[in-house]
């Protein structure tokens, strides 16, 4: 049987692209596949330096999934850096790893003309990447088509390995999400926190209505027919609702007398409507993190297990034991 496993960074509440592209398509496959999640804390503190706001960020994290209905009797959810021989094995592997590999990945690349704002962990990202998957023997590897090359990276780490210490780690494969589930903004890029076009289906009802009315459209006035097809609230509501919906959407846009604001309350309306559930469940769980805490520690628990096992291994092989 195939293990899944994948991390995600935890900065900040996910908005509906994370929701939408990543947590429940991962959520659907751990149906089928023993699955790992993970929080990625100690990626996140290469750029995060607070403590206040990275807590904040691995218990929203942790409970969007929750609220998601990830079941945490079959799969296991855990916090990376409650389990300490993730970092230990990424020094092992930094020592095989050769520096243009680094030096070539476009997460160090693209910051490379300012030098002196890159720390050492930013450098060596790829390799705890690289550890956090072959750590648990993992073979499936859901991310975004940014994470391709880290993927390459942790592919041939694993391979180099394998070759000068002999049959060790599995060599994972990364699953891409589906073209068409690039997840619009609010100004009609990808959604994205850096671009801070996100809609954050989780907040409370005022804060969601605030960044729905912020999405961008034409300047086409209540009497004039309207393109849904040309639409970023459509393209959204279409992501989102059912056929009958999008299609009786679809034909107010092109009547008279409807407008954007009434397109947007739709919008509104279909996701209060829908994601009910886990609204309610994200906030219950967020006024109780005692709660959240014990679901990571019991994910730690048991990823813990099989980390000793594959670091034995390692360090035998190394001729560290
Ligand atoms: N770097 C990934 C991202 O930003 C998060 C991540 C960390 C991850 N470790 C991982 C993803 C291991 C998959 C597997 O999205």
């Amino acid at each position: 049987m195939s293990r899944i496993l994948t991390g995600v960074q935890s900065s900040g509440m996910p908005h509906l692209g994370n929701i939408l592209g990543a947590i429940i398509p991962a959520i659907e496959l751990s149906k089928q596949h023993e699955s790992f999640f993970f929080i990625a804390d100690l990626h996140a503190i290469t750029t995060v330096k607070d403590a206040h706001t990275l807590r904040e960020n691995t218990l929203s994290t942790a409970a969007t999934w929750l609220a998601f209905g990830l079941d945490t009797n079959k799969n296991i959810l855990y916090r990376q850096s409650d389990i300490p021989q993730v970092t230990e094995l990424m020094w092992y592997l930094n020592c095989i790893t050769p520096y243009p590999m680094l030096a070539n990945a476009h997460s160090f690349k693209d910051k490379a003309d300012k030098l002196s704002d890159v720390n050492a962990g930013l450098f060596t990202y790829p390799v705890l990447m690289a550890a956090d998957i072959i750590l648990y023997n993992a073979n499936i590897v859901p991310v975004g088509k940014d994470q391709l090359q880290h993927l390459e990276i942790t592919r041939d780490i694993a391979k180099r390995f394998n070759h000068l210490f002999g049959d060790t780690f599995v060599i994972p494969d990364a699953k891409t999400q589906d073209q068409h589930m690039i997840i619009p903004g609010t100004d009609g890029q990808k959604m994205s926190k850096s671009y801070k076009n996100y809609i954050n289906i989780l907040e409370s009802e005022k804060m969601l209505k605030k960044q729905i009315m912020n999405i961008v459209t034409d300047s086409k006035n209540l009497e004039e027919p309207k393109d849904p097809n040309t639409c970023h609230v459509f393209q959204l509501y279409k992501l989102i609702g059912d056929a009958a919906q999008i299609e009786d959407l679809s034909n107010n846009y092109r009547r008279k007398g409807f407008g954007y604001g009434h397109a947007k309350n739709a919008l509104l309306e279909l996701i209060l409507e829908k994601y009910q559930s886990p609204r309610l469940k994200f906030n219950e769980l967020m006024k109780n993190p005692e709660h959240i805490e014990q679901e990571l520690k019991r994910g730690a628990e048991r990823a813990n297990k099989i980390a000793d096992s594959v670091i034995k291994k390692v360090k035998t092989k190394l001729g560290l034991m």
